[in-house]
């Protein structure tokens, strides 16, 4: 078993910590050792388990360690990971056994990925590194989607839809086909997207509409 550890010691941190648990429940894989978090006291406990400091500690960590990100704000996410200096550390994906892939021969899921339970992704498409799915997203077929990007629970992306570095996609959000959504856009929970989102854009509602551009 290899050692790992969640970095975010947050709610979906410890909903990663299922995963991992789940992952083992199948196949021994992991040994959890505990969580890195910059907001938490180093020593202090989160669902049993220690916290083991923060990105300083994580630079100077002595052994072979892999570790999950589990931070939903692609920024913050990218800002996090930019600091991340160790050669002993790894960034594997992990993926709930339940999670169904169509082809896996032609499925690219790139390093530090979340894939939550109940994913579906179907074939020929492309997930960039630090990618978040959330819990029953879909995935349709030659859809790429780029670094750090993160899924909110149950979003739906049609086929042929190319997606940005460091997209936000609220909860229940659902992407018709062919679209392109611009890097570090967010898109609203609940939102349908028919037309191509702007770099940047804030998009919302039914059909989804620009409210805002992030400064
Ligand atoms: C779209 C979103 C990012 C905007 O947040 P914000 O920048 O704080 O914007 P505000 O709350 O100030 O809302 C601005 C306007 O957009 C509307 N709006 C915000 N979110 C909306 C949504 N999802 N659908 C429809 N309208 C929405 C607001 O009603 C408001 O309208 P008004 O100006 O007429 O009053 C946010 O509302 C959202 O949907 N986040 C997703 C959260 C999520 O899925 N979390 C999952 C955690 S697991």
């Amino acid at each position: 078993m290899k050692d790992i550890a969640i970095f975010g010691a947050g709610g979906f941190g410890r909903e990663v910590l299922t995963i991992i648990n789940d992952i083992n429940k199948c196949c021994q894989t992991w040994n959890f050792i505990g969580f890195f978090d910059d907001g938490k006291k180093k020593g202090e406990s989160v669902h049993g388990y220690p916290v083991l400091g923060g990105v300083e500690d994580l630079n100077t960590w002595k052994t072979p360690l892999s570790v999950v990100v589990a931070i939903g704000s692609p920024e913050v996410k990218k800002i996090i990971v930019e600091k991340f200096c160790n050669s002993s550390i790894s960034y594997p994906t992990i993926i709930h056994p339940s999670v169904l892939i169509g082809d896996n021969n032609s499925v690219e899921i790139g390093n530090g990925c979340i894939i939550c339970a109940s994913n579906i992704i179907t074939t020929d498409s492309k997930i960039g590194s630090f990618v978040i799915l959330n819990l029953a997203c879909t995935v349709g077929h030659d859809t790429v989607i780029g670094d750090y990007s993160s899924f909110m629970p149950t979003c739906n992306i049609s086929g042929e839809v190319n997606i940005g570095e460091g997209v936000y996609c609220g909860t229940g959000a659902k992407i018709i086909n062919q679209k392109n959504v611009g890097k570090l856009s967010t898109i609203g929970a609940g939102a349908v997207v028919i037309k191509d989102v702007p770099d940047y854009a804030v998009v919302a509602g039914v059909p989804a509409k620009i409210i805002k551009y992030k400064q």
